[in-house]
């Protein structure tokens, strides 16, 4: 299948190397990891992993950080649904980076953009955004130091701001980068002005001028790769990306997982006895079709699904290292291999889902008062 990856579409098996090339971004090498682990005291296993893969701007965000100017971190959230494993990517190793850094987070719901850009009732879209605020808040983020912005709510501060952004922004160009046609609402076309905002707006509101590090999911690079320049044009630095691989969806290691896709994929609000039958029905095998064949000739991890996904989920390189090769040569087979990644985000969702219900109480903390 074809390569499509931009906000609105990811498709096929997605070729890391040339989306690289493509989108202009700079592959994460030892350089860039050693000067992370020396800042920050330790080293992600998603940045170990290669699961954060490129960057852009890094080295001065780092730059200006020695010098005593932190940056903030932005990132954020279409609530057009529930949240499945594949969106915590993202967001685990962004509350990774707010501890091991001790900076501010600043988190942007866009109910707007789905309510654009989705076929749902603005109400219903409404009720997304305060069950996905749950589920970030849950995650651990700091009160103190993280806001939440939501792009209705906060549009009195955003507003004024977007159509700065927006002005120096043309059809054509949107169009080009997320394939949109003239049968587009005009809504759509402006969207990514109000993404840009949140990458300015609190030097804005505190009269300051830091660096702003935006940990994403490679598909929302193409946002920030048309508001650069007008970035620099309205006096704002360029935000410094890191950029992650998408998490391939239960079903197969191509494209990226979908939440209209609820009963194929995980959610976090999913029991024990759902994740288990999810993962024994629908988890892709890299196995073989008989014991017999799997114990003589082995598995293949790298196209496994269980596997894929327990790098996500064990941290112990020893331990993955370790499945990896006894699933290689035959010595682990397909169904225990399952069992292993069932177990890993059981584990995981225990806890989750305690934090999420103490969250509902929470919301007042983390939303932005002007
Ligand atoms: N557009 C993103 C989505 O649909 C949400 C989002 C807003 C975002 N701002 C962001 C994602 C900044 C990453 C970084 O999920």
């Amino acid at each position: 299948m074809e390569q499509k990856l931009n906000p609105y579409e990811v498709q096929g098996d997605i070729d890391y190397e040339r989306i690289i090339t493509q989108f202009g971004i700079k592959p994460l090498t030892k350089k860039e990891l050693d000067r992370i682990e020396k800042l920050a005291g330790s080293i992600h296993p998603y940045l170990r992993r290669g699961i954060f893969f490129a960057h852009r701007d890094l080295m001065w965000c780092l730059d200006e950080y020695e010098k005593g100017n932190k940056f903030f971190l932005y990132t954020g959230r279409g609530p057009s649904g529930p949240i499945h494993l594949g969106h915590l990517v993202a967001w685990r190793f962004t509350k990774w980076l707010q501890d091991v850094f001790d900076v501010e987070l600043w988190f942007q719901f866009t109910d707007d953009e789905k309510f654009l850009f989705k076929d749902m009732p603005y109400k219903e879209i409404q009720e997304w955004t305060k069950e996905n605020m749950y589920d970030i808040i849950a995650l651990g983020f700091d009160p103190k130091k993280t806001h939440f912005l939501i792009d209705t709510k906060h549009a009195g501060i955003m507003y004024p701001e977007a159509i700065k952004v927006a002005k120096k922004i043309t059809v054509s160009t949107i169009k080009s980068a997320f394939g949109f046609t003239d049968s587009n609402n005009i809504g759509s076309i402006f969207y990514t002005s109000m993404q840009t905002v949140p990458v300015f707006l609190p030097n804005i509101l505190r009269n300051e001028n830091k660096p702003c590090l935006i940990p994403l999911g490679v598909d929302q690079d193409p946002h920030f790769r048309i508001s650069r320049d007008v970035l620099e044009k309205l006096g704002h630095k360029k935000p410094a990306i890191l950029h992650c691989k998408m998490m391939s969806p239960l079903t197969g290691p191509e494209g990226k997982m979908s939440s209209s896709n609820f009963d194929k994929e995980i959610l976090l609000t999913d029991n024990p006895k759902t994740v288990k039958k999810k993962v024994n029905k629908y988890a892709f095998s890299g196995g073989r079709e008989t014991l017999e064949e799997h114990r003589k000739l082995g598995g293949n991890p790298d196209i496994d699904v269980s596997y894929l996904w327990l790098q996500y989920f064990e941290e112990d390189d020893n331990k993955l290292k370790k499945i990896y090769d006894d699933y290689k040569s035959g010595k682990l087979l397909s169904g225990e291999l399952k069992a292993l990644l069932i177990e890993k985000i059981n584990e995981f969702l225990a806890g989750h889902q305690k934090r999420r219900e103490e969250a509902k109480h929470r919301l007042d903390e983390f939303i932005y008062k002007e």
